[in-house]
Parts: C-alpha cells; sequence; structure tokens
C-alpha cells in the first residue's frame, strides 16, 4: 500500500517501471515549470520531479511541501539528463503522477543532513530527528550489526546467552550503585547492575559452561565521552579454562568482528605485561599506533647541579621526532602550561632540542654540558631536529603525566591514523593496589578476581609488603588506546575468597551478608572459570574510528547523566513517593 520500492533501491534496470516511494522530504526546489523533491528513508534519497505541464494541480501540491513531510508518491522511473554521480540512485528519477501527503511536519530546529547545523543539547532534545540523520542511522545499524555478529560467533563456540536480573543487590565494583526503592520491602533498595558478574560465576557453579549476554550495566560515575551511566557490554564467563583460552576466545570473537564488518585482518594480538606498559607507555591502556616510548633517564642525568632531577625518583621522556623546528620558545611555554593544569598537574616540563650541527639547546642548558645532552639523545636514538620532552618526579605520577603528553604529541604529529587499528592484550595485572591516603587495598580489577597460581601461597600467608605484590590472572583488551574489555580468572574456593575480602577491608560479617550466596555456592562443587566483558558501545565506537560512545548509543545521557528528550530524572509525585517510604525522610531533609 505504501511502497513497491524503497527511496535507495532504484537504478536504470527500473526505468519505464511504474512504482511507489514513501519518505520524508529532504529537500524541495521550484524552477517554475519543474519542481524536484529529494526524498528519504532508511535506504537512501531518490529524486521526484513534478511538471507543471503535464498536472498544474500536483505540481502545486509538491510546492507546498515543506522539508521533513511524509509522502507517498506514484510515479514512473525515467533517465535523469542531469545525472548525481554522488548517489546510487543518482541516474534516475521519479516522473510523479500521484502524490498523497500522509503528515505534515513543523521546520526541524536543525537540518536533517550528515552535517547538520544542530548543537549538542538540540539534537539530543530531538533526538528522534538527529537519529533520522544518514552518519546517526548508519552507526545505530552498525551497532546492530556488531551485536548479530557476536551472537553468531559465541553460540557457534557453544556459549548460551543467560538473562540475569536488572532489579539485584548491589556489587562493589569501583563506581557508585543506581538504586531503587522497594515498595513492598519498605526501607529497603534493590541496585542495578553494575555488571552481572556474580550471577555469570554462579551460572558456571550452575554448569552452564559457557555463557554470554549483551547486556545493560549502570554506573553512577562522572561521564566523559567514552562513559556513560547505563552502557551495554558483551559479558562472558566460561568454566574449566585457563587465561589461555578466555584470550584465544576473545582475540577470536574481536578478529571475527573486524574481519566480517570492517574487512580488517589482524594477525596475533601482542601482549604486554602490566609492568612493561606502565613503563614504556606509562598507561595500562597503551596507544601503540605509534613509538615515542619513554626513556628513563635516571642513570645518566643525575649527579650534576640539577636539584630537581637529583631529587626525583624518576627522570623520563619521549623524543618526538622533527619536532625541535615546530616549538618556539612561546610555544615551550604554552605547552609547558598545558602540562601544568590541574588535570595533569606537572611542575614543569624540560626540553632539549637536537640541532642540525650536533649541539643542543635546552632549558637545562646551563646544568649540562653537550656531552651530557648527547648521552641522552644517545639513548632516545634521537636525531638532528628532534625533540627530547623530559619530566621528573615521583614514578606513578610522572609516567601517568608522561602518558598525557605522549598522547597529546601523537595527536599534534597525527600519528593516531584512521583505519589504523593495533590491538593488544595488557596481562599479568596486580592483585590489589594500595590506596595510600585511605591506607587500604582496592581490587585492581574486582574482589573476585584470582591471584596467578604461584602467588596463591603467598596470598594466604604473607605479610602486608608481599600483598602489594600479588599478581593477578587478570587482562584488558586495549585498542588504539581505549580499554575495549577486561576480565580474569576468579577464585572458585571460599578460603581464598574469604581471604581477599578481608584483605579488602570486609569484616567476616559484611562478607556473608554480601557475598554469602556465591561462597556458599563455591562450597557445593564450583569449577575453575573465569571470563570478560567487552564494553560493547566503545568497542562499535573504536570499531569506526570514533571515540564518543554517544554516536552509537540510539538515546544517550549528557554529561550531567540527563536524557534531554524524556527529561529524566525527574521528581515523582508525592502519592508515588509516599507508597515508596520516602516522602517523610525527603521532607526531613528540607
Ligand atoms: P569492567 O569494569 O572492566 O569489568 O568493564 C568491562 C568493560 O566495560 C566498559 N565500560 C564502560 N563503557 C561505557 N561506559 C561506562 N561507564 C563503562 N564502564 C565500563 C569498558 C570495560 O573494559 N565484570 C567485569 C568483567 C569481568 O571480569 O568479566 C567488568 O565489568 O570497555
Amino acid at each position: 500500500m505504501y511502497r513497491s520500492h524503497n527511496c535507495g533501491e532504484l537504478r536504470m534496470e527500473h526505468v519505464g517501471q511504474e512504482v511507489k516511494l514513501s519518505g520524508w522530504v529532504q529537500t524541495s526546489r521550484d524552477f517554475g515549470a519543474l519542481t524536484f523533491v529529494d526524498l528519504r528513508d532508511r535506504y537512501g534519497i531518490t529524486q521526484l520531479v513534478f511538471n507543471i505541464d503535464d498536472d498544474a494541480d500536483l505540481c502545486e501540491k509538491a510546492r507546498k511541501l515543506g522539508r521533513e513531510f511524509v509522502v507517498a508518491a506514484t510515479g514512473l522511473v525515467r533517465e535523469r539528463s542531469n545525472k548525481n554521480p554522488n548517489r546510487p540512485t543518482g541516474d534516475i528519477e521519479i516522473e510523479v503522477k500521484s502524490l498523497d501527503i500522509l503528515n505534515a511536519s513543523k521546520v526541524p530546529p536543525f537540518t536533517i543532513e550528515d552535517d547538520t547545523d544542530g548543537g549538542d543539547e538540540l539534537r539530543m532534545k530531538y533526538r528522534y530527528l538527529d537519529l533520522r540523520r544518514g552518519p546517526v542511522q548508519d552507526n545505530i545499524i552498525f551497532r546492530s550489526q556488531v551485536a548479530i555478529e557476536t551472537r553468531k560467533y559465541l553460540s557457534d563456540q557453544l556459549f548460551v546467552e543467560v538473562e540475569t536480573p536488572v532489579l539485584i543487590k548491589s556489587t562493589p565494583e569501583g563506581a557508585r550503585d543506581f538504586v531503587v526503592p522497594s515498595r513492598m520491602n519498605p526501607g529497603q533498595f534493590y541496585a542495578l547492575p553494575q555488571s552481572p558478574q556474580t550471577f555469570k560465576q554462579i551460572l558456571m557453579v550452575s554448569g552452564f559452561d559457557r555463557y554470554f549476554q549483551i547486556v545493560k550495566c549502570f554506573r553512577d560515575e562522572d561521564l566523559r565521552a567514552d562513559r556513560q551511566p547505563e552502557f551495554t557490554q558483551i559479558d562472558c564467563e566460561m568454566a574449566f579454562v585457563t587465561q589461555e583460552d578466555i584470550l584465544n576466545t576473545f582475540e577470536g570473537l574481536t578478529k571475527h568482528l573486524f574481519k566480517t564488518l570492517r574487512g580488517i585482518e589482524f594477525g596475533d594480538f601482542p601482549r604486554m605485561s602490566y609492568d612493561e606498559a606502565m613503563t614504556r607507555y606509562g598507561s595500562d591502556k597503551p596507544d601503540i599506533r605509534f613509538g615515542m616510548e619513554f626513556v628513563e633517564l635516571n642513570d645518566v642525568a643525575k649527579g650534576k647541579d640539577f636539584a630537581v632531577f637529583n631529587n626525583a625518583e624518576l627522570i623520563v621522556g619521549i623524543c618526538a621526532e622533527g619536532q625541535a623546528d615546530n616549538y618556539s620558545n612561546k610555544d615551550i611555554k604554552k605547552l609547558t602550561e598545558w602540562m601544568q593544569r590541574p588535570q595533569i598537574g606537572a611542575k614543569g616540563l624540560v626540553y632539549v632540542k637536537v640541532q642540525a650541527d650536533g649541539t643542543f639547546k635546552s632549558s637545562i642548558g646551563k646544568f649540562y654540558s653537550d656531552e651530557d645532552l648527547k648521552t641522552w639523545a644517545d639513548k632516545f636514538g634521537a636525531k638532528p631536529g628532534d625533540m627530547l620532552f623530559i619530566l621528573s618526579g615521583e614514578t606513578e605520577k610522572t609516567r601517568k603525566q608522561l602518558n598525557e603528553l605522549r598522547l597529546e604529541m601523537g595527536r599534534r604529529m597525527g600519528l593516531m591514523k584512521e583505519g589504523d587499528f593495533k590491538p593488544l592484550w595488557v596481562v599479568d595485572f596486580p592483585l590489589l593496589e594500595w590506596d595510600e591516603d585511605l591506607e587500604r587495598f582496592h581490587a585492581m580489577h574486582h574482589p573476585f578476581t584470582s591471584p596467578k597460581k604461584e602467588d596463591v601461597e603467598r596470598m594466604l600467608s604473607g605479610d602486608h609488603e608481599t600483598m602489594k605484590q600479588l599478581r593477578a590472572d587478570a587482562y584488558d583488551l586495549v585498542i588504539n588506546g581505549v580499554e575495549i574489555g577486561g576480565g580474569s580468572i576468579r577464585i572458585h574456593d571460599r578460603a581464598l575468597q574469604e581471604k581477599n575480602f578481608k584483605l579488602l577491608g570486609f569484616t567476616d560479617e559484611e562478607a556473608e551478608a554480601q557475598f554469602g550466596f556465591l561462597m556458599g555456592a563455591f562450597e557445593y562443587g564450583a569449577p575453575p572459570h573465569g571470563g570478560i566483558a567487552f564494553g560493547f558501545d566503545r568497542l562499535c565506537a573504536v570499531m569506526k574510528d570514533v571515540y564518543s560512545i554517544r554516536d552509537f548509543i540510539a538515546f544517550p545521557k549528557n554529561n550531567q547523566g540527563r536524557d534531554m528528550m524524556i527529561d529524566a530524572p525527574s521528581p515523582i509525585a508525592g502519592e508515588q513517593l509516599e507508597e515508596l517510604n520516602l516522602q517523610l525522610d525527603l521532607k526531613s531533609e528540607e
């Protein structure tokens, strides 16, 4: 009734056929005798032509069409005299015989074009219009394809898709929980899952062997381009596996997705230990599309009159190839200020320019001879024209700061090339992280992660310092500097899990109250198991060379965690509050 074809499929072979198309009016151009209308649907755009000599009334009707009117047009396919090579349907047009206006439209608040004039907030408010734009629709369709290919790959590998509950009890995984009051249990709350972690482990105890779920997760944390309060994971768990089995399975999934959806084939993914990643890149998610690796200078830069270096725990730098001439004193000052912003917090930035005549120009030239600086330059393998940037201070902080500078230089120097994908596994994470301020341990991944086999004894009997050295069978998949996924081999033994909770500061009672069900399950034949979760939104974005996940979420939240279209969150009625036993508490706070 509405269409014989879609707006993207008509070609020269259809010339002479009578067709009916339905869609939205993209543009309408009136040339007096002729009126042209571009009709758009999900599949493409087709040009409609109305000729005043054929049917004056029809032409008049076409002239009145506004942008985004919904119409159905019947007519003959004919060859265009003025072809449009940029459009798949550009060889033909429809000579319209009849036109139904199915719905009118107000003038949209921004143009529904590939490049729109609408700002972020406006597009979020009118998300239904933004979602009409080709590139946005392409992203959402791409996401659907990634989900379908993921399901295909994992079900071929005998994974079972199981849904886990959304109303649960909180799991400590680093972020705050979103909570939901329970009407039937006054004063009690459910939490929305930060991930289905404990449920998937329970499924392994139950013998499902291989589980997956493409699942919504909720975390009440500060938002960034790659973080949303509700996001999706490809969540998996496997029984009777080692870390090696999990890495191979999910490297396989990643290769399958890139091959089928991007036509890109990868060799084996490199692996790097956490320690190595921190030493070479100052990050546990290094972007290895480019080098500019860290070079440590402690052995050559100490012992002169420069107290800052003499007192530093670490002196470390990078070599920006060919950049010496690109940085005037003013540019260096600006870059130093950029590094000194509170977000990065560097105290200063030392530079050394390797000049064409073999001499050096440096902010600390008065403390070091050219001979000294040559030793440094040799360590970097620096050539004339290159520029060294050097930071010093406390090891962990300095590495983090230099990581920011390396990434910034990578951006400025155009080293993060589109279409270049460099995956790697980062492995051997520490089990525990010591928090100096709070004087307590945090789980580096989560409390269910197992120490490496060879570290189990040390964990059960070792002292405080030993705990800092424990390594876990925990791993992250990183692509182009983005943490795509993370997972671990789990503890499946009650005593070891109890010990871990203790190290993390839980009393026996707290551990029992929160995770008694899991530790209880471990006492009924829990198999060795482990798993991983990919950030699905991030994976889709990175596969398309985009680094904001919002573009791949049909209805995302803004940076304040608001859905601008439905205007959520919002207050609820007094009655509803009362039913939930919340009103009194809120009033007493006022
Ligand atoms: P983790 O917390 O590392 O592991 O999360 C797995 C992956 O989910 C993605 N991710 C996010 N994506 C968008 N917005 C967010 N707020 C957000 N937070 C995380 C990341 C991350 O790598 N249960 C464990 C997995 C396991 O051990 O099996 C977990 O959730 O890409």
